[in-house]
């Protein structure tokens, strides 16, 4: 049997309070990507994906700063989940097929996914430890894309 149509509407996640970790800047960080991956559409698809891109690179900046400078003793994993993204990312916009809507959707659905599914269990348990060890005030980070995460722009063919 054929898929009903609404495979054709486009893929939406809404931000919800559910995904909080209560670290207020990761937090506001979280929100502005779905912000951004909502905003993807056929027309303006480049100039979205290289803005989300570079807001990726910061907040993952941001929080692997905040990951190390507090001790997180999961820290080398949780770089490593960025790293696999990064990396998944980069297969996916380097097959340099032309964009359509599915291939807009595919997109979308694919950074929501990535996105519930890493917030909803590494950026959470980050979230438990670091109040458990640090309390609930988490200073803001301002952290420099430096070489840590340079592999990212190597992976999207930028270094
Ligand atoms: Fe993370």
């Amino acid at each position: 049997m054929a898929e009903p149509t609404a495979s054709k509407a486009p893929y939406v996640v809404e931000w919800r309070d559910g995904f909080l970790i209560d670290i207020a800047q990761v937090d506001r960080e979280h929100k502005h990507l779905f912000t951004l991956v909502k905003r993807l559409e056929l027309g303006t698809v480049q100039a979205t994906i290289d803005e989300l891109l570079d807001y990726v690179v910061t907040h993952f900046t941001n929080e692997q700063k905040l990951m190390e400078d507090s001790g997180y003793p999961a820290f080398n994993e949780h770089l490593r989940l960025h790293e696999e993204f990064a990396s998944a990312v980069a297969d996916f916009l380097s097959s340099g097929d032309e964009w359509n809507d599915d291939r807009v959707q595919t997109l979308r659905r694919f950074l929501n996914k990535w996105l519930i599914g890493h917030i909803m269990t590494h950026d959470l348990r980050f979230g438990k430890w670091y109040r458990d060890h640090h309390g609930t005030d988490a200073p803001e980070v301002v952290a420099k894309p430096a070489k840590k995460v340079g592999w990212f722009d190597r992976l999207l063919g930028r270094g």
